[in-house]
């Protein structure tokens, strides 16, 4: 039998009776420390894939821990809504590394509460997101016995790795995996009390270089000027990589580049931006990027160049006069739509071999990379999402992208030829891959609401 408003109603009812036991399972949660980068959590991102699975289950899905080549996919299907549409629920169990942990102000994996939000690694990306979904599942099956629409939950422990062994999973079960709608709650809202459905994401493309020089460091004074100083020649490189505007000098770079159109120049210039208040929270005096773009531009809609990290030379305490035999550094860019990953590594390595002088040795590491991404904000799906956010926010939700990137959206979209919701309950501001990263309880609460509403609006669909 399809299900009613008054069964939401209901689950609404539950939802508001059960808030504290949902929020103390989300603790249970982020005590595990499920860091996908770093081997010696191994044990721990396993045991927080069964945690997972042990909660999807619990719901009432039918449940399959899917072991990878690295870390295992959590799989959980309900499909008893015969004629409703079926929705993929993608989250991340992994998270970042907490270091530097002398930051922290209460130990990242002992979730801690004050002033309305719950502070551990992982709290808003993406443990607290992700369960808001499973929460309104379990709700709906505990008080309904049923859901409003089929779905399939694909929680995944690699996210923060690039997710390399999710798209060969995603290709080996599209049968499966078949589904008409994706969602996924791993992004933010605007502003706190602006609530936000974001069309569009960037891409990623990251590398390594390294600079080799003398065999071993050596005597700067004995050697110094007469062979070529890796470090030096270092600073050289990134020193090229953009003009005195902002501007990426890799040839090529820009050539793909979606360009915003006016109407959306003149969306993105009509949200209720408060930029001061933006650059006071991260503790910076004034914003700085590519002339002749505003902030959110730049930060949405327009593809970067970062160095992530940089090593080389002497580092300890007191001078030390030597040529290091060494240098090294971590570069990512973030893109947009239609730029191509492969082209702009090719690009850059050329650009940058060039400009090395004789006698320093250049490698060059491709890392994990995905394309940028727009979605149309108007389809009948967006439309149903804005209704249920409505509901439990109090007000409708403004259109926006983001700059962070979530492969999986764009393998959704090749694979699967689905689009995704990106619903995020976070915010700017929860010091997501930072100390002291943190997840709003009201946040974490209208989420779970609004994904129960969710499941109702889509039936109709
Ligand atoms: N949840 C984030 C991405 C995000 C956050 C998008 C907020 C938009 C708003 C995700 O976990 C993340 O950190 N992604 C990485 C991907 C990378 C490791 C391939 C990123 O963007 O750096
Ligand atoms: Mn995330
Ligand atoms: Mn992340």
């Amino acid at each position: 039998m399809p299900t009613t408003l008054a069964d939401f109603q209901r689950v609404e009812e539950y939802l508001h009776a059960h808030q504290q036991d949902f929020i103390e399972k989300l603790k249970t949660f982020l005590r595990i420390e499920s860091v996908s980068a770093d081997s010696k959590f191994i044990p721990e991102v396993k045991r927080a894939a069964e945690f997972v699975e042990q909660e999807l289950a619990s719901a009432g899905l039918e449940t399959t821990i899917y072991e990878t080549a690295g870390h295992p996919i959590v799989y959980g299907s309900w499909l008893k809504a015969e004629g409703a549409p079926t929705v993929m629920v993608y989250g991340h169990y992994d998270v970042q590394p907490a270091d530097p942990y002398h930051l922290w102000k209460t130990p990242p994996f002992e979730p801690d509460i004050r002033d309305g939000h719950i502070y551990a690694r992982g709290a808003t990306d993406d443990k607290g997101q992700m369960l808001t979904h499973v929460n309104s599942a379990a709700s709906w099956l505990k008080v309904v016995g049923e859901l409003p629409v089929n779905v399939k939950f694909v929680i995944e422990g690699e996210e923060e790795v690039g997710s390399d062994n999710l798209e060969k999973f995603l290709n080996e079960h599209q049968e499966m995996l078949k589904s008409d709608i994706a969602v996924v709650s791993d992004t933010s809202q605007f502003a706190p009390g602006v609530p936000a459905i974001t069309y569009g994401l960037r891409g990623i493309t990251a590398c390594e270089i390294k600079l080799t020089g003398p065999a071993q460091d050596l005597h700067s004074g004995l050697f110094g000027g007469s062979v070529a100083n890796p470090v030096n020649v270092l600073a050289k490189l990134i020193a090229s990589l953009h003009d005195a505007d902002g501007h990426v000098q890799i040839p090529g770079f820009y050539e793909d580049v979606l360009p915003l159109s006016e109407e959306e120049r003149t969306q993105l210039g009509d949200l209720p931006f408060d930029e001061a208040a933006l650059f006071d929270a991260l503790g910076v005096s004034a914003g700085y990027g590519e002339s002749g773009f505003s902030t959110l531009e730049r930060r949405w809609a327009r593809p970067t160049c970062d160095v992530n990290g940089i090593w080389g030379g002497y580092q300890g305490e007191g001078p030390k006069t030597i040529i290091p035999s060494e240098a090294g550094a971590k570069i990512s860019f973030r893109l947009v739509p239609n730029q191509n990953a492969e082209k702009i590594n090719a690009s850059l390595k050329t650009f940058l071999q060039n400009q090395c002088p004789p006698g320093i040795k250049f490698s060059y590491q491709q890392f994990h990379g995905c394309g940028g991404l727009v979605f149309d904000p108007n389809s009948g799906w967006m439309k149903s999402a804005s209704a249920a956010i409505e509901h439990a926010f109090g007000v409708a939700p403004v259109f926006i992208r983001e700059g962070g990137s979530i492969p999986v959206v764009s393998t959704f979209k090749e694979v699967l030829g689905i689009d995704t919701l990106l619903l995020g309950w976070g915010q700017t501001t929860d010091n997501l891959h930072s100390p002291n990263e943190r997840f709003s309880l009201e946040g974490y609460r209208q989420g779970t609401l609004a994904s129960a509403r969710l499941w109702h609006e889509l039936a109709s669909l």
